[in-house]
């Protein structure tokens, strides 16, 4: 129910303008995405950069209908990235991309051709790509694609997301030397058939992916605001022995930021992953209506120092 009304408003151009103007709205939208231009994701990487933080840049477009669109994306990311090598901002950040913005949902090869001059372009800039991870539709693709990519880009990355069955056997293949694994619990609404829908039991599956990460050889980032899965991971650092360069935490941009500095107090690599482009409407709403959870978590977030 809540659902369908987020999901709604997400495609209401006439909501979007009410919430767009609402006063209460640039709050809301400053705390969680850098702004709409490149220069905004510059002045957030290069202040978070100072306080000692790494960052992942996600160019907002997901949900690319068309060739042209796609390829405008792709071109936003090159440029991205040219301007964070010239500001001296890699490699402390890195960028992260959806391959629904690439074309997947039109041609996965496409979508390829696309990840893969992003690819290229992170090599010259100095940095790394992290290929997110969207429903469970689209899992075989972005990990087909993956593999293709870091056949020449090996330290490509990938999103698996814990509430997904298949996802212990996924992290199992991924656990290699070399091999870059963002875990997140996973943030679509997804059928019983294949994600585990309880609260709990996606948690137990969290901890049970981060054992196999954190014991295989790979480098394991962990991507959870949760206090009880942060610990789990403290203390899994310790009993295999990994240094600081070893694994990260990740967080999003606007969430829980006195614990992205606690960490990185405490030794820790922090990445943010921060969000911007025009269009954060979108990404907003959707963040809520994926996951009703999301609700109370944005609105924590807002009520939060
Ligand atoms: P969850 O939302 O389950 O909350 C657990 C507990 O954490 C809460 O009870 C509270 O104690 C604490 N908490 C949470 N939010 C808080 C807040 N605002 N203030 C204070 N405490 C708070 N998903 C996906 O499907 N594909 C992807 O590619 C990515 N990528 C990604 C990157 C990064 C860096 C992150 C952090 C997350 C993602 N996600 C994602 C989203 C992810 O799947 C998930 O939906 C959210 O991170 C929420 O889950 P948590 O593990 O943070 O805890």
């Amino acid at each position: 129910m809540l659902r369908s009304v987020f999901l709604a408003a997400a495609r209401s151009s006439r909501m979007e303008r009410l919430i767009s103007t609402a006063p209460v709205t640039k709050g809301i939208v400053t705390r969680f995405v850098a702004g709409t231009g490149v220069d905004d994701a510059l002045r957030v990487t290069s202040t978070l950069a100072g306080d000692g933080l790494a960052i992942t840049l996600d160019y907002l477009g997901e949900d690319t209908l068309t060739a042209e669109q796609a390829t405008a994306t792709k071109d936003q990311y090159l440029t991205l990235l040219k301007e964070l090598k010239g500001a001296g901002l890699t490699p402390a950040a890195e960028v992260s991309l959806k391959l629904s913005a690439m074309g997947q949902k039109i041609d996965d090869r496409m979508a390829y051709e696309h990840a893969r001059a992003i690819c290229a372009a992170a090599v010259e800039a100095g940095t790394t790509v992290t290929l997110d991870m969207e429903d469970h539709t689209t899992t075989d693709s972005t990990l087909e694609i993956l593999a293709e990519l870091r056949k020449d880009y090996p330290s490509t990355g990938a999103v698996l997301q814990a509430y997904l069955r298949r996802t212990e056997g996924d992290c199992r293949e991924l656990s290699a030397a070399g091999s870059r694994v963002r875990l997140c619990k996973g943030a679509y609404a997804e059928p019983e058939s294949v994600a585990y829908q309880s609260a709990l039991d996606v948690d137990k599956a969290y901890v049970r992916c981060l054992n196999i990460l954190m014991s295989g050889e790979g480098y394991p980032m962990i991507a959870s605001h949760d206090p009880r899965i942060i610990a789990i991971a403290e203390d899994r650092a310790r009993w295999f022995d990994r240094r600081p360069d070893e694994f990260e935490f990740q967080m999003l941009y606007g969430i829980r930021p006195e614990e992205q500095a606690r960490l990185a107090a405490a030794g820790h690599t922090v990445r943010v992953y921060v969000p911007y482009g025009d269009e954060w409407y979108g990404y907003l709403m959707r963040r809520i209506a994926e996951r009703p959870a999301n609700l109370a978590f944005f609105g924590k977030a807002l009520t939060s120092k």
